[in-house]
């Protein structure tokens, strides 16, 4: 059993939690306004769910989840993340966090934005290509002929490894997609980007394997 920690539980964050759940892990979640306003969010994912501050939730974790806007970023706290693994969901859209001069010249990817902020984190992108209806509809036991894929980024191999297992125990395969610096290759505008899951208004989306999942970072361009 892993114990996963959760900055931000909004749609992405608490789907992933509930995942985790069903996998059998233990989650802390916390959000910007603190645990209370999530104590129906946990009671709801039952016993093995708790509800605790930001710093609480990153030193609990196991493995930690930042599922934050982007323009949540600076106000993140490094300390407690230092030495973690953590997974990074998170896509710039200018249109919720503003502009940033670096992410609009794609100068940097937004993981690399991230940690800026987290230095001491070894980071792992994942998730940020898949909306939180499809991650839900589309998990699947290991071995089912219709298991998904997703892509995760890093630099950090035992981080990738810790990552890997704990997606392949809530229902999906991985692609290693390369290191943080690739990781624009999956941002929001890219084809692995929602795309091959399905369109949105198709809410149980469709399975995607391996193949799909490396054609699709093969032909994104910047
Ligand atoms: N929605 C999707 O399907 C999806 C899929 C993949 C990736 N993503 C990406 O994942 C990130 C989260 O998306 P979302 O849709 O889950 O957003 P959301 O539903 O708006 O949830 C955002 C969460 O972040 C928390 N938060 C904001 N600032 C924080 C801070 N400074 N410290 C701690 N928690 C903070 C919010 O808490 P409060 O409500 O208390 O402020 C909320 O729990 C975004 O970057 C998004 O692009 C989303």
């Amino acid at each position: 059993m892993t114990t996963v920690g959760f900055i931000g539980s909004g749609y992405i964050g608490s789907t992933i939690a509930r995942l985790a759940i069903e996998a059998g892990h233990q989650v802390v979640l916390s959000n910007s306004r603190g645990p209370e306003t999530l104590a129906d969010t946990a009671a709801e994912l039952g016993p093995r769910a708790s509800a605790a501050t930001s710093g609480e939730a990153a030193a609990a974790g196991d493995i930690v989840v930042v599922a934050v806007p982007v323009k949540a970023f600076p106000t993140l706290t490094a300390a407690p993340l230092a030495g973690k693994t953590v997974i990074d969901t998170c896509n710039y859209g200018p249109e919720r966090d503003g502009h940033i001069p670096e992410l609009d010249s794609t100068s940097l990817t937004s993981s690399e934005l991230l940690l800026r902020y987290v230095p001491d984190a070894m980071l792992v992108k994942a998730f940020n290509n898949i909306s939180f209806k499809h991650l839900l509809s589309l998990a699947r036991p290991a071995g089912s002929a219709d298991r998904s894929y997703l892509p995760i980024a890093g630099d950090c191999a035992p981080a990738k490894a810790a990552v890997t297992e704990f997606i392949e125990s809530i229902g999906y395969s991985v692609v290693d997609a390369g290191p943080l610096a690739d990781s624009w290759r999956r941002a929001t505008g890219t084809p692995v980007w929602g795309t091959p899951y399905g369109p949105f208004s198709n809410e149980k989306g469709q399975p995607v394997g391996e193949d799909g999942i490396r054609a699709a970072l093969a032909t994104a361009t910047r």
